[in-house]
């Protein structure tokens, strides 16, 4: 291919354009003219930075090729190699190019203007007052820790309207932070990039200079000149798309003003794509971009969109404010979905649904990620939080209504179980640990931001809000919302504020209750004992903080407001008795409960804490387990708890695998999920002494009643949960070395790779993670080819996911390698080196190590974003937690 050498010869002085080497500019890695997409900027309007004023930005991109940009100067023609349509690959970054002009108000007479800014490099810098002359500043002054400009004028900008114009370059870069680089491969099988931004947390600066903080609201005009074979999307709807003028090759996209919103939830996207789209009951445009040749692919959250918009608007009784959302499928994306104001960008794994091909658990997830991302579009988007610090109020509260809208849409999944064996367990597991952090954390630096991304906000935040709406009832709890929403709408709030209008809603003290769970880490562990006078149960609990690592021996007494409730054997689904336990210690008179009943706490383990009974009140319980007489979500919570107890040495593991004999007869999916997670984190353990060949005996004992009731193949009527449980007990069975399991894996692989037989989406996960467990060097190298002819992201997932599970050393370090490789993209190197981690003992030691070794790569590869809390996380077994001191998760 031709490429234009050119020389800049304004820019010349400052830096080389690309290199930056400060000589000569060489576009070497610019192709032909027409079809070069260079970022040229263009108008950001702002006017005013206080919050409650009407405000305004405009901006403009161009996507413009070289020959519009005047100062370049045609040096050379060169023959290249060029594989991509939009940048090209390292040494030379491609960049965009941005002039800004800014409307804004100044509040107080000042000869500096400070910004946002990173990685961005500005040319000139002008202020015009409104009816007045232009004046040009004369430094610009990056503090690069701080992530901020000042940029300074030789003469005091009085107070009121003016002007201000910016030109800047920026980089395109492939860090998926910011304006970056999505790269994917064309049905043909060309490679080529998209453009796509990603801005929460603190990214809108990498694209733009701007006020980059969640309060600082603004209305974007944004338009975007791009190639007219090309997808143009923004936040709004497009109200003008014509030739640009100076190249036919060129359309000019206009959009319309965006309501006032956060610049995090800013978001535009240029690249090759299909969509399906459809209109939601309450009259909401709603596309699902896919990649080409996909379309079908993105029916089944088109379906799941447009159920949930209207869920929303009848939930919180507010609508959706804007005419449109789109919901796209980003190849390279770093999160698994971000909620951009009606562009919601998603992971391909996140969004896309084949119907031959995707496995039933990844249908429950796009459902989650779907009303997890649209709920944001009120709960974040409408009204967003003050600051950082109230983060978790925005994830932890899009994290419990996820569940909310996927019970409304997909009641079959039970999703409310599944809730406390993925969410609430999970919240509680980390929070138990001493290097655990209260829900509400101060921020500063940005850097500090990104590491509250993890799953005390989440998981543990969705689990207090769940338990704040049981105590206040679902009634109450939505007035409460609709005033919060409505008190703020397009405005900025922090979690007190909510807490004020549930107070209201609801009449009980929400703050006082609510404080002690988000300001101060960990949660109690309730110890409760029962003594019969009469025809009465007379209970005593007592609280104490919970701890992973023994019982609570702290100076201090952390005390919890717990909503607690009681139920008996007369009724197990409705509590007989609900109080708030606000002291240390409680006696309470159960009425008219015979010796003979049973008592539990914690109805439909909701409150978020643990329970630790006497010997003959666990003793009574033990039937209702069997007999089934004890809800799923009680069962789980049940033994869920007592497997921590162990763990923390509070009670004997012996006992506890005594209690498993209870679960025989389990039926329900979500239960033995959960039971299954507590055996591998026993099994764990037992991999360093010489008990694990007896633990895998007895895993292969509590699962084979149930594998073989199961069977192979789905049976007429049986639905998701089936399908779910089916694949839970063959994996674990299979990894466990039961024979028969083993030999009918193989079997069914062999017939897979043959082409004789394709395995069902919902066997492959189990089937995989079998045969590499007992597999050799062979196996693997069928693994990898699988992989690479697959052509659906989800399948090269599933596939990584379990490659860990191979045993032998050189062939971990194989899959290490491969996790680094071309072959993974960036954001799924994390759960290979992860898989590696959890699949055998000698790949913990192993993954560990290779983290530490390619530490500067992996942190360069994230730049110290979220995906490398979520390494440390994967990677690292509790005893090497010790190594470090951030171990949060
Ligand atoms: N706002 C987040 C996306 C995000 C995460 C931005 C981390 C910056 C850093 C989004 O709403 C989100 O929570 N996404 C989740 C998926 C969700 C279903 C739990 C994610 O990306 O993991
Ligand atoms: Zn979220």
């Amino acid at each position: 291919m031709v490429v234009a050498l050119l020389r800049c010869s304004w820019l010349l002085e400052r830096f080389c354009f690309l290199c930056r080497t400060g000589t000569a500019c060489c576009l070497k890695c610019c192709p032909a003219p027409s079809n070069v997409l260079v970022w040229v900027a263009a108008a950001l309007r702002y006017s005013g930075s206080e919050k409650d004023e009407s405000s305004r930005w405009k901006i403009f991109f161009f996507f413009a090729p070289w020959k519009h940009v005047v100062m370049w100067e045609l040096i050379d023609e060169v023959e290249v190699e060029m594989p991509t349509s939009l940048g090209c690959p390292p040494p030379c970054a491609p960049l965009f190019l941005m002039l800004m002009t800014f409307l804004l108000q100044v509040k107080h007479a000042t000869n500096q203007i400070v910004m946002n800014c990173a990685d961005i490099d500005i040319i000139t810098a002008s202020y015009a007052p409104e009816g007045d002359e232009e004046v040009h500043a004369t430094g610009f002054n990056y503090q690069n820790e701080d992530e901020k400009v000042t940029l300074s004028f030789p003469s005091t900008l009085q107070k009121g309207t003016g002007t201000l114009k910016i030109d800047f370059v920026g980089e395109l870069n492939d860090k998926m932070k910011g304006f970056y680089r999505s790269k994917y491969t064309t049905p043909t099988g060309d490679t080529r990039y998209a453009a796509v931004t990603q801005f929460e947390a603190t990214d809108a600066r990498r694209a733009f200079p701007c006020w980059d903080e969640p309060a600082i609201k603004a209305t974007f005009d944004i338009s975007l000149v791009v190639p007219k074979d090309r997808v143009a999307l923004s936040n709004m709807n497009v109200i003008d798309r014509k030739p640009y003028p100076d190249d036919e090759n060129l359309v000019e996209v206009k959009f319309a003003r965006t309501p006032i919103m956060s610049t995090y939830l800013v978001a535009f996207v240029v690249g090759e794509y299909d969509f399906v789209e459809t209109r939601s009951l309450d009259g909401v445009l709603v596309r699902v971009y896919t990649p080409v040749g996909k379309a079908e692919q993105g029916k089944f959250a088109l379906e799941v969109a447009a159920k949930t918009l209207p869920f929303y608007k009848d939930y919180f009784n507010v609508p959706y404010p804007l005419p449109k959302i789109d919901l796209i499928a980003i190849a390279d994306f770093a999160a698994g979905a971000m909620e951009n104001w009606g562009l919601v960008t998603y992971r391909e794994t996140a969004l896309l649904i084949d119907p031959k091909n995707s496995c039933s658990s990844s249908r429950q997830w796009v459902a989650l990620v779907v009303g997890h991302e649209l709920a944001h579009q009120w709960f974040g988007n409408l009204v967003t939080m003050e600051w950082w610090t109230h983060l978790w109020l925005n994830e932890g509260f899009a994290s419990w209504i996820e569940y909310l809208c996927v019970d409304h849409c997909f009641p079959e999944y039970d999703i409310w179980t599944q809730f406390v064996s993925a969410d609430y367990t999970r919240a509680q597991e980390l929070d138990a640990l001493d290097n655990s952090h209260p829900i509400e954390v101060s921020v500063g630096h940005p850097s500090e931001v990104d590491e509250i991304f993890d799953a005390i906000s989440y998981s543990k935040g969705a689990s207090v809000i769940r338990m704040l709406h049981d105590y206040i009832g679902d009634e109450d709890f939505r007035k409460g919302m609709n005033l919060y929403l409505t008190k703020f709408l397009q405005k900025n709030a922090a979690t007190e504020d909510l807490w004020e209008s549930l107070e209201k809603a609801s009449g009980k003290p929400i703050a006082a209750v609510m404080n002690t769970w988000t300001k101060q880490m960990g949660f109690p562990l309730i110890y409760v004992e029962a003594e019969q006078v009469k025809d009465d149960k007379v209970l005593k609990l007592v609280q104490k903080k919970f701890c992973a690592s023994g019982p609570y021996a702290g100076e201090d007494f952390p005390m919890w407001m717990v909503p607690i409730s009681i139920c008996t054997s007369d009724d197990p689904t409705s509590a007989k008795m609900q109080v708030l336990m606000d002291k240390p210690e409680l006696t309470l008179v159960l009425k008219d409960v015979k010796p003979d009943q049973w008592v539990k706490l914690n109805l439909g383990t909701v409150g978020f804490y643990r329970t630790q009974y006497s010997p003959d009140m666990l003793e009574s319980l033990i039937p209702a387990i069997k007999d089934l007489s004890l809800p799923p979500v009680d069962r789980l919570g049940l033994q869920n708890d007592l497997f921590s107890l162990a763990r923390a040495g509070i009670i004997s593991t012996v006992e506890v695998l005594k209690v498993m004999e209870a679960f025989v007869n389990e039926p329900n999916y979500t239960v033995w999920s959960d039971l299954s997670c507590n055996l591998e984190i026993l099994s764990t353990l037992l991999s360093h002494t010489d008990f694990y060949e007896e633990i895998q005996v007895f895993v292969k004992d509590v699962f084979s009643p149930i594998g073989e009731r199961l069977g192979w193949d789905p049976k007429p009527g049986e639905g998701h949960l089936d399908a779910l449980l089916r694949g839970l007990v063959l994996g674990k069975l299979g990894k466990a070395g039961h024979k028969a399991t083993l030999e009918e894996a193989r079997r069914r692989f062999k017939d897979h790779v043959e082409g004789k037989n394709i395995l069902s989406a919902d066997l492959r996960s189990p089937v995989y993670v079998t045969i590499l467990k007992h597999g050799d060097s062979t196996t693997l190298d069928t693994m990898l080819k699988l992989h690479k002819q697959a052509d659906m992201q989800e399948e090269k997932n599933r596939i990584e996911r379990v490659l860990g599970a191979i045993s032998q050393p050189e062939l971990i370090q194989k899959v290490l390698t491969f996790a680094l490789s071309e072959e993974v993209r960036p954001q799924d190197t994390v759960s290979v080196i992860g898989g590696v981690a959890g699949g055998s003992k000698q790949g913990r030691k192993a993954a560990w190590k290779f983290v530490r070794d390619n530490w500067e790569e992996l942190y360069n590869r994230y730049q110290g974003g979220f995906l490398i809390s979520r390494l440390i996380k994967v990677c690292v077994a509790l005893r090497m937690a010790l190594e470090i001191s951030f171990y949060w998760f």
